[in-house]
């Protein structure tokens, strides 16, 4: 199907596919034509002029903000909806690809679907079912994590989408980007996630950080993270942070507006700010607080988008912020809803 070019679905954050869609186009220089698989969330892209390795290549290169996730459609089957027209469409097609034929491969099925497709047949079922269809090839082991090879379905009324690819040429190797965390007993609050995201994310790993200022901390689900994380964290916050964080011996609070707390100078090797404030306010906040983090030192904020002007929000957000900070990447994280993370380090 993608002989001359390459033909690949794009996920991103509901509500925000327009701006991957436009990343793309400028990533390729427009000729890029595009189809609603789920409108404003998932789409069919056609490339005409480069090919699937070459679109691997820019996209791993230059990472969309807003594109969490590709993958290549290799062919597209007609079926009934039902899970045995679906095996028949797909068996040999599978088995007989270069990834699958040669055996020995660890293999991850990733189904997706639209809301009305196939009611009855549940993304596991499918798994399921081609794990059994795929182990006919001798070492061929069905993994759910850590494969060599991913083989992605989508799944609308009448047509299978379905494309063969290295996780890492995906952008992330969950189904669709869409990042999964067990929430733990006692959890403080579903921003913990964003921040243990945004670590994986950035190739981050916070046990390496001796101090962090958390502003904007409360009810505590950031700071939860840094403390198990090691790090003695300093929260500032009017409200109130949960009673299980207070009672941490390496936790300091001040349960005051940020703009009202003297630090010390250079005290700190990582600030990090969730405070869903409008982008103007937070980095004038963020700016005041600058001389207490060390040169070289690490900041993880989170940037609320304003309506319509996802892209230029973030133009702005990075020529605010320089000089003092360098913008390493810039994600729209599976857990953001209508914001990005930010990644920056001091300057010197
Ligand atoms: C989205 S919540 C933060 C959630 C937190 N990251 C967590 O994991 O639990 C935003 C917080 O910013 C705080 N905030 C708003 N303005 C502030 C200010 N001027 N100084 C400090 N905190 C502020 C709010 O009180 C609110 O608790």
């Amino acid at each position: 199907m993608s002989e001359n070019g390459a033909v690949f679905i794009g996920t991103s954050n509901h509500g925000f596919a327009q701006q991957a869609q436009e990343e793309i186009r400028r990533l390729f220089g427009g000729a890029v034509k595009y189809q609603w698989l789920v409108p404003g969330e998932v789409f069919l892209a056609r490339l005409e002029e480069a090919s699937w390795e070459e679109t691997v290549r820019v996209v791993t290169e230059s990472e969309p903000v807003f594109l969490r996730h590709l993958h290549p459609v290799n062919g597209q089957e007609a079926w009934n909806g039902s899970l045995e027209s679906l095996v028949e469409a797909l068996r040999e097609k599978l088995v007989r690809h270069s990834a699958i034929a040669a055996g020995g491969e660890r293999v991850a099925v990733q189904v997706r679907k639209t809301e009305h497709a196939a009611p009855g047949v549940s993304p596991s079922s499918v798994k399921h079912a081609l794990d059994e269809v795929l182990t006919v090839k001798p070492g061929i082991v069905p993994v759910v994590r850590e494969a060599e090879w991913i083989i992605s379905l989508f799944l609308t009324e009448d047509l299978i989408y379905w494309g063969i690819s290295r996780p890492s040429d995906n952008l992330s190797d969950w189904p669709g980007g869409a990042v999964r965390y067990r929430k733990e007993e006692g959890q403080v609050s579903r921003a913990k996630f964003k921040l243990l995201e945004a670590e994986q994310t950035f190739g981050l790993d916070f046990t390496q950080y001796r101090a962090a200022l958390d502003v904007g901390a409360a009810p505590g689900g950031w700071t939860s993270l840094l403390l198990e994380r090691g790090l003695d964290v300093t929260a500032i916050d009017p409200a109130k942070l949960d009673p299980g964080v207070l009672k941490h011996p390496k936790l300091t609070y001040y349960q005051k507006n940020a703009g009202d707390v003297k630090l010390k100078p250079d005290s700190f090797d990582l600030l990090v700010c969730d405070m869903s404030w409008s982008p103007r306010q937070m980095m004038k906040l963020i700016q005041g607080l600058l001389y207490s983090l060390k040169p070289g030192g690490t900041a993880i904020i989170t940037l609320k988008l304003m309506h319509g002007k996802a892209l230029q929000s973030l133009r702005e957000a990075t020529e605010d912020f320089e000089p003092q900070l360098s913008l390493q990447k810039a994600k729209q994280l599976f857990h953001n809803r209508e914001e990005l993370t930010l990644f920056l380090v001091k300057n010197g």
